[in-house]
């Protein structure tokens, strides 16, 4: 059992380790708010100087412990090796051969285990001198010659310097040194540090941490130590029990922290301390997943990140037109956002723009910036003032009117649900293709399905809804897409509840205000919640946003003319646009699909009523579809491809409505990028389609690459990891 579990309750509430961890606060952090996983359980998050301030000066020296003090770091980490005549030492490696001058010192002694030393000879080694040739930038010449400390020696000289000093100590490779955890133990003793509020013990040894269980008094805090290869194909949630049983916490390599693990560690009352964190970046992408402290070899480095306001879940920008862009972030706590935008990654010549992340928008912030060059590369970056923490990203502007330029873009959407939680691999998929663009369509979160971040989904507050996307974008592999390119961002039903109607749904204006909150989304497209608009991409693609939620008639309504789901007004548009479109490519993001019937029997979601499943079956909206595509023939519009996920397969589609041998639009299907993958079922037939390809059962995303001069467009479908499961190439001329 664990210990606290020992503890009466009302004493176990009276329980106050000075690791910034209260049991009571514990419990207090956990009623203020049952939702969510991604908050810390501890009171404070901590700051845990790596092998002292390693990132400073050389590991495991005096230098580098007094740096961690004098940085006001909240625990300095030891990690222990024991010697050949049983002294225990801080030192990370087994061998002595990366951190002194062991090899030249005792050239015949390969490997240069500290188990095959005695302190004596130990000591005179050179602890310091390597750190100058690995870290130039920081070395110093004091740190040359400086010694391997014996714990007792490091316990007193860190006492020393501060008699509030608290140790994280670590047992390494404790099965080559039997009796190690007796000696600490003794140690500790003897020098007053085997209390709660003085000492953090831990290991990626289970049998070490529990001998120490044994042996050390029942209050002192253990932490299970985890690289990644000891939970590949393990039960998480076993494994997470079973360390809860004898540790306070875990310690995960950074890789593993997931919204996931955070759900599975702090529901068993486990503390997440992961190392090695080192970037400001990776710093705030830690602290966003709510880990209750960290590893770190620039202690400075979190401290100064955690006193002021900052950049927490990355920036992105969005509804790119040839001059203009708008540029989004999120800070954690209110301040004022400055937003600079350059031709240069050095940004000598800025334009800088301030918005304010206030609470009533869940401290995100977005600007428009106008007057830039078309078909250029811009680098922006923002910091939450008085913060300085940046952080950065880049987009490309839209080619300039009547050119045509070669286009790569990304599509993909169902992200976050029916069981699966960031992160996805296909995000980062898509960055390394480099696209112009990434056209999220849709489902960008599920706000209707149980989540670590909103486990008592489905969500009905705006706290819920904001609490969805933020949980999105821990996702270090949607963070790189969305730094690396530009987005468009459409809604579907997650955003607000399963196979809704914007008009009638209690749900919609919360769920709306969340997603133009998170999507950088320019004034003209979420006016009067419209969201649909047109963008151009030089003579080469028209991008024609649809809202299909926003004005649909109940997905019950028997279908007929007087049936919308997108409502007089964008119907008219949509034709306008189309009709006046003079780019080679028109391509209409409809968040529903044309032919596969979606939601519920005699309550269709997608435009087909799919009849073929039951002739009786009168919804759908396959009513207005027929006056799109009449439109389509009728003004014999060229190369219009509807692009679609929401269907949890990848389809290609041709469509041949009048039957007369001539493909009259296409419509292209990717995804899931993060939900429950499904086999195509039938299509239904009502508009000719003639399928060309079609895949269910894998996580997947789209690419168009259109090439105007050699007059044809490409369309893939790529599997999370890059392969290309279909390639197309269609004329475009
Ligand atoms: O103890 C936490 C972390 O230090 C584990 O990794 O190899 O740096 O000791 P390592
Ligand atoms: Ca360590």
């Amino acid at each position: 059992m664990k210990k606290r579990a020992f503890l009466p309750l009302s004493l176990a509430l009276s329980v106050s380790l000075a690791t910034g961890v209260t049991s009571d606060k514990r419990v207090a952090a956990k009623e203020a708010d049952p939702q969510s996983a991604l908050q810390p359980i501890a009171s404070s998050v901590v700051t845990i100087a790596h092998r002292g301030a390693s990132g400073y000066a050389p590991e495991h020296t005096k230098a580098a412990y007094e740096m961690a003090l004098q940085m006001k770091a909240d625990f300095v980490e030891l990690d222990l090796h024991m010697t050949k005549d049983g002294h225990l030492v801080a030192i990370h490696d087994s061998s002595l051969a990366r951190t002194t001058n062991a090899e030249e010192v005792f050239p015949n002694r390969s490997p240069w285990l500290v188990k095959d030393f005695t302190l004596a000879e130990i000591k005179r080694l050179d602890a310091g001198s390597w750190f100058k040739k690995a870290y130039p930038e920081h070395a110093k010449k004091q740190y040359e010659g400086q010694k391997i400390l014996t714990l007792e020696e490091a316990i007193h000289f860190i006492g020393k310097k501060n008699k509030h000093a608290k140790l994280y100590i670590e047992t390494k490779a404790p099965d080559v040194y039997p009796g190690m955890e007796e000696k600490l133990v003794q140690i500790l003793k003897k020098t007053g540090y085997l209390k709660k509020d003085k000492v953090m013990l831990q290991s990626f040894s289970e049998d070490s941490l529990k001998i120490l269980q044994k042996i050390a008094p029942k209050d002192i805090p253990l932490i299970q130590l985890y690289s990644p290869g000891m939970l590949k194909g393990k039960n998480l949630k076993n494994e997470l029990n079973k360390a809860a049983e004898y540790a306070e916490g875990v310690g995960p390599d950074k890789a593993l922290v997931t919204p996931t693990f955070m759900q599975e560690a702090h529901r068993s009352h486990l503390l997440v301390h992961p190392y090695t964190v080192n970037t400001k970046e990776e710093m705030a992408e830690e602290l966003s997943l709510g880990v209750d402290g960290m590893f770190t070899n620039f202690p400075d480095e979190l401290l100064s990140l955690k006193k002021k306001p900052y950049i927490s879940h990355g920036v992105a920008s969005g509804e790119i037109t040839s001059t203009s862009a708008v540029l989004w972030t999120r800070a954690n706590k209110p301040s004022a956002i400055l937003f600079e935008v350059a031709e240069d990654p050095s940004f000598k010549k800025s334009i800088k723009k301030i918005a304010g992340a206030s609470r009533q928008h869940d401290f995100t912030a977005q600007v428009k910036v106008d007057r830039l060059h078309p078909d250029t590369t811009y680098y922006y970056r923002a910091a939450a003032l008085p913060g300085s923490f940046s952080a950065t990203g880049s987009f490309k502007t839209a080619p300039a009117e009547n050119t045509e330029k070669p286009l790569t873009i990304v599509w993909g959407g169902d992200t976050g649900g029916q069981g699966n939680i960031p992160p996805f691999k296909s995000f980062s998929a898509m960055a390394d293709l480099h696209p112009d663009f990434f056209l999220f369509s849709g489902d960008t979160i599920y706000a209707d399905n149980p989540t670590p971040a909103v486990p008592n989904a489905p969500s009905k507050t705006m706290e819920d809804f904001w609490a969805k996307y933020k949980e999105n974008r821990t996702d270090p592999n949607l963070r790189k897409l969305l730094q690396s390119t530009s987005t468009y961002a459409i809604w579907d039903d997650h955003e607000v509840s399963n196979d809704f109607s914007g008009p009638s749904n209690p749900l919609t204006s919360t769920g709306y205000k969340a997603f133009k909150d998170y999507w950088p989304i320019q004034k003209e497209r979420s006016d009067s919640e419209k969201l649909y608009y047109k963008y151009s991409w030089g003579n080469t693609l028209d991008l024609i946003i649809l809202n299909n939620r926003g004005y649909r008639d109940p997905n019950t309504k028997q279908d007929g003319p007087d049936k919308t789901m997108l409502g007089k007004e964008q119907l008219q548009w949509l034709k306008k646009e189309l009709l006046h479109s003079d780019a080679k490519i028109k391509l209409v993001a409809s968040s529903v699909p044309i032919s596969t019937p979606t939601g519920k029997p005699n309550a269709r979601d997608g435009w087909a009523n799919g009849d073929h499943i039951d002739p009786n079956d009168k919804t759908g909206y396959e009513h207005e579809f027929k006056e799109i595509s009449d439109f389509i023939l009728k003004n014999k519009i060229k190369n219009v491809n509807f692009v679609t996920t929401d269907v949890h397969f990848a389809d290609m589609i041709e469509y041949d409505p009048d039957h007369n041998g001539t493909v009259d639009y296409r419509e292209l299907v990717s995804g899931p990028i993060g939900a429950v993958t499904i086999q195509p079922p039938k299509l239904d037939s009502t508009f000719g389609p003639k399928r060309l390809y079609a895949e269910g059962g894998f996580f997947n995303f789209g690419v168009l690459k259109a090439d105007p001069k050699n007059g044809q467009m490409t369309v893939q479908i790529r599997d999370e990891n890059g392969k290309i499961h279909y390639e197309g190439k269609f004329s475009i001329s």
